[in-house]
């Protein structure tokens, strides 16, 4: 058995997530990777920029338009060749990734969790916390509180596991998820499905995967405050009902309306925050990955920190 497979037993890990057309793997992580992880602080640009974000949304769902796998051929050479050094399980163990991910849980400067107190018994919000599954998925397949559902195809509840230990929550349906009714289908959804085999886990096995707003935006334009104050309680429930050990929060928006904070995601990046007291991880979305590959590496640091608060939630349990 060679090296690298050993390396990937003893993680445990299925599948390489590695992009197709990604250069050979080198013996050492850069650098820079290492640096990035010890100053999670350090900000690009780009990721905090709204437009930015959106532009990644945009882009993904024009990706997913793409036949087939023809998508990752569609990506410009450039972006192929931007792809980091530091691409696979056996680079970022050799560096010694888990062992910081590890520090970064030490820390664990748990932010205050987001206090939701329901005091009247009767509001919209406390109806909709005390609904069961069925209940709350046929509550949020006729809702019509907000203008989202007259441009919907149907709403997007969500999908996996209901007892599931680990939780993803992204932004919204795009138009591929508005159509078949099921979050993170498009050409994202790929990637995304290739980063939960990177760390052992698959769609619907232990991972429910949900979003903010349930039902698709028109032209997937960033959701208004009052759409998120709808849809919110319906997440807060899901979440509520599988109680998940550990959420991970795919990009910008989602991270700051789950959090309710304004700080921007490269901050957000690499410390444990707190939702309702369940462990909180934030890693970019998986659309703006797509776009920005030289970020994949940070997402891999993101899903190795999550694994490491996940193997301690489940060892308190
Ligand atoms: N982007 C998201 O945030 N969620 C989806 O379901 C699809 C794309």
């Amino acid at each position: 058995m060679s090296r690298r497979a050993r390396f990937l037993e003893v993680l445990g890990i299925a599948d390489e997530w590695v992009l197709r057309r990604a250069p050979a793997l080198p013996e050492a992580v850069e650098p820079s990777a290492i640096a990035a992880l010890a100053d999670p602080s350090a900000e690009d640009p780009a990721v905090n920029d709204d437009a930015a974000s959106r532009e990644a949304a945009q882009a993904a769902v024009t990706l997913a338009a793409v036949a087939d796998a023809g998508a990752d051929e569609a990506q410009p050479e450039a972006q192929a060749e931007a792809v980091p050094r530091a691409w696979s399980a056996q680079a970022d163990m050799e560096a010694g990734v888990p062992a910081m991910a590890e520090a970064a849980v030490a820390r664990m400067p748990l932010e205050p969790a987001v206090a939701v107190a329901v005091a009247d018994t009767g509001t919209r919000e406390a109806v909709i916390a005390r609904l069961d599954w069925a209940a709350l998925a046929q509550r949020v397949s006729g809702c019509t509180d907000c203008q989202l559902c007259d441009g919907r195809t149907q709403t997007v509840f969500g999908v996996g596991d209901r007892q599931a230990e680990w939780m993803l929550v992204g932004e919204a349906p795009g138009e591929n998820e508005d159509l078949q009714g099921e979050p993170f289908v498009g050409q994202a959804g790929k990637l995304l499905d290739n980063m939960l085999a990177a760390v052992g886990l698959a769609r619907g096995r232990n991972v429910f995967i949900a979003n903010v707003l349930k039902c698709r935006p028109p032209g997937n334009r960033n959701p208004e405050p009052e759409e998120v104050a709808q849809c919110e309680p319906y997440l807060r429930r899901q979440i509520a009902l599988i109680q998940p050990k550990l959420i991970v929060v795919l990009g910008r928006f989602a991270a700051q309306s789950l959090l309710r904070t304004t700080t921007p995601i490269g901050k957000l990046r690499g410390t444990v925050h707190s939702y309702e007291g369940i462990p909180v991880v934030v890693t970019y979305h998986p659309a703006y990955l797509l776009r920005t590959l030289s970020d994949k590496a940070r997402a891999w640091e993101d899903l190795c920190l999550a694994r490491e608060v996940h193997a301690r939630a489940g060892a308190k349990a």
